[in-house]
Parts: structure tokens; sequence; C-alpha cells
């Protein structure tokens, strides 16, 4: 069966990962480097890249040793080359670039936010396509028309943060350490979703369009009290922290849910592929669960497990391999998102 190498290191994550042409993970290798950028309370970029630098030929032999092969028996090599961190991306693009050359097999440049919903492909079948995809991450929170996994055009975004981004500033106000989105989860979990009343940017706005920075002050006036007012907050107790978890995080899920509701109407698709890192969130993934039972649309939400970055979901390499789509070995990266 035809091998393919998928690569990605486009912000804090240096993966690899083998994957055959029926789209079966043979190995997926993971060394993220939460630790190196959390007293920093976000991803340094040059960090980052130098992590990648160091990391990204073990993670490569690891990723063969656990598929049970070799260099010489690869197909391909894909590698996501935009969107995401300049530096970082460039580290898996030259290590991509140099098997390719020295193995003389195809180049596949991958876009890390298709990936992201063709983690929903992996866990559903060949039939995810057509659809309406959603990618909530730390870097994106974009609704996409998808004719095909390499078709896509642009619903909405975005105009600030991204969902994934404002649960890390949140985990931040709150004092959790990085990445914010599944500490909030869990802390959510002994919370009341109501005791906080937040702001719910664009609700009731026919626009296909996300605000998060609104919320994320009301999380911070709420936390340490407004500036100008006399009226001093309630004491920022265990409880109330995570009432202002689960407020947060249900303020944050509305918005989510009621765009990608608007989506579905406007396209009339009647499948959501959804991924990225928030995806991997419960209380998110029962939202949408009840979305598409309420709409009878059927939902295809990203394992768990290939929500957050991940070099499995570069099973799309195969979608351009087949379609000839081959990259040259003079290939840039991209930093900025498609649109
Ligand atoms: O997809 P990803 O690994 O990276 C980007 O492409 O951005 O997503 C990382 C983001 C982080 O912001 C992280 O806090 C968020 O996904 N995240 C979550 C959960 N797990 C990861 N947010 C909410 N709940 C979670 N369980
Ligand atoms: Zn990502």
């Amino acid at each position: 069966m035809p091998l393919l190498l998928a690569l990605e290191t486009s912000c804090d994550e240096t993966a690899a990962a083998v994957i055959d042409q029926d789209r079966c993970v043979l190995s997926n290798i993971v060394a993220t480097q939460h630790t190196l950028h959390e007293r920093f309370g976000g991803v340094v970029p040059e960090i980052a890249s130098r992590a990648h630098v160091e990391r990204v030929l073990p993670v490569i032999d690891e990723a063969l040793k656990n598929a049970g092969t070799s260099l010489g028996e690869l197909t391909a090599i894909a590698v996501a080359t935009q969107p995401g961190l300049v530096g970082s991306l460039l580290v898996g693009l030259t290590a991509a670039k140099s098997l390719a050359w020295a193995l003389n097999i195809p180049l596949l440049a991958i876009n890390h936010v298709a990936a992201h919903l063709y983690a929903c492909r992996l866990s559903a079948g060949a039939d995810a396509f057509p659809c309406v995809g959603f990618v909530v991450s730390g870097g994106h929170t974009h609704l996409y028309d998808c004719q095909s996994p390499v078709e896509f055009q642009l619903l909405g975004a975005t105009i600030d943060d991204a969902a994934g981004e404002a649960f890390d500033k949140v985990g931040q106000i709150l004092g959790l350490d990085y990445p914010g989105g599944p500490l909030i989860e869990a802390l959510a979990c002994n919370g009341n979703p109501q005791a906080v009343a937040l702001p719910r940017s664009f609700l009731h706005d026919p626009q296909l369009k996300f605000s998060f920075s609104g919320l994320k002050t009301a999380v911070l006036y709420a936390t340490r009290g407004t500036p100008g007012s006399r009226e001093i907050p309630p004491p920022l107790t265990d409880q109330r922290r995570a009432d202002i978890a689960a407020s947060f995080q249900a303020a944050a899920i509305d918005i989510l849910i009621r765009k990608c509701e608007q989506a579905l109407v406007q396209t009339g698709r009647n499948t959501l592929c959804v991924g990225g890192g928030v995806a991997a969130n419960s209380v998110f993934r029962v939202a949408l669960q009840e979305l598409c039972t309420r709409r009878d649309i059927r939902l295809i939400i990203a394992p768990r497990e290939f929500c957050t970055d991940n070099a499995a979901m570069g099973a799309i390499g195969w979608e351009l391999y087949e379609r000839g789509l081959f990259a040259p070995l003079d290939a840039d990266v991209t930093p900025g998102l498609m649109r």
C-alpha cells in the first residue's frame, strides 16, 4: 500500500504521521512545546521555530518506526505550508523538501486549515464533502462552504480573536496555565454557566462574523472589576473562578453555534464538519450535536485526538496527490490565511 509521510510545524506542535492511501493512520507523533511557551502565556514565534529545528528529525524517525516503515518505502511527502508562523512553517517545509528531493518523490503543500477539516474525513469515511466546514482553533474561527476537500469558499470569520485564543486569554485572566482551553473546560464543570452575565457579539446579526474581544474584556472586568467603577467585584474564590469559566464557555459556545446555524441555513448544506482544537471541547460537541439533530444535519466532528494540531490530518495530502497537485521544490510558505 502506498505510504504518505505528513509533517506539521505551523505553530507550536512538531508532528509527523504516516498515512496509507486508504487514509488509515499508521503512526501519529506530536511533540508539543507547551512547557516552552507556558510562562509567556502564548506562543513565542522564535522559540517555536528553534524547537521545531531540534525536534523535527526525531519526530519523523519515530513516526516511521511506529508505522513499521522506512524512508525508502514512502510514496510522497506532505507538509503544511500555510497559514502559520513563518519560521515554524519554514522548518517543516525545509525538512519535507530535503526528503522529497533526496528520495525523488512528490512534495505536497498542505493548507493547515483545510487539513483541520480533513480530520473529519478520517472519522467519517469518503463522503464528508460537500459540507459547511467550521475550523475553531487557537488561530482560526472560520466558516467555509466546502465543495470538496480542496475547494473552499470563506463564509465568515472572526474580526479579532479566534475562539481558542479567547479561551487561552481567559485562562490567563483566571490564572490557569497555557493553553487555557482544556483547563477552562475542566474548571467550568464545577461552575454555573448563568452566574455571570457576559456579552455575545453579533449573536443577532445576520452577518457571518465573530468577535470575542468584548467577551474577553467582560471576563477581565468580572474578575478584577471595571476600571473607573467603585463597585468591587466578588472575591475570586474557587467557586467564582469556576462560575466565570462556565459563563465564558457558555457565551463563547452560544456564539459559535449561532453562526454555524446561520451558515447552514445560508448554504443549504446538509453536512457540517467541525475541526480545530476547540472542537475537542465536550460542551461544544454536545451543543453541535443538539443543533444538528434539531436541523436534521449530518454532523462530523474530528476525532478528539485529531482536533488539536497533528500531522495525521495531513492525510489531505492524498487528495492533492490523487489530483496531481504536486508542489515544486522551490515552493514557499504563506504565513497568511487563505480567503
Ligand atoms: O488546532 P490547535 O491545536 O492550534 C491552532 O491551529 O490554533 O488549537 C489550539 C487551541 C488552543 O487555543 C486551545 O486552548 C484550544 O485549541 N483548545 C480548547 C480545548 N482543547 C484545546 N479549547 C476549549 N476546550 C478544549 N477542550
Ligand atoms: Zn491548527
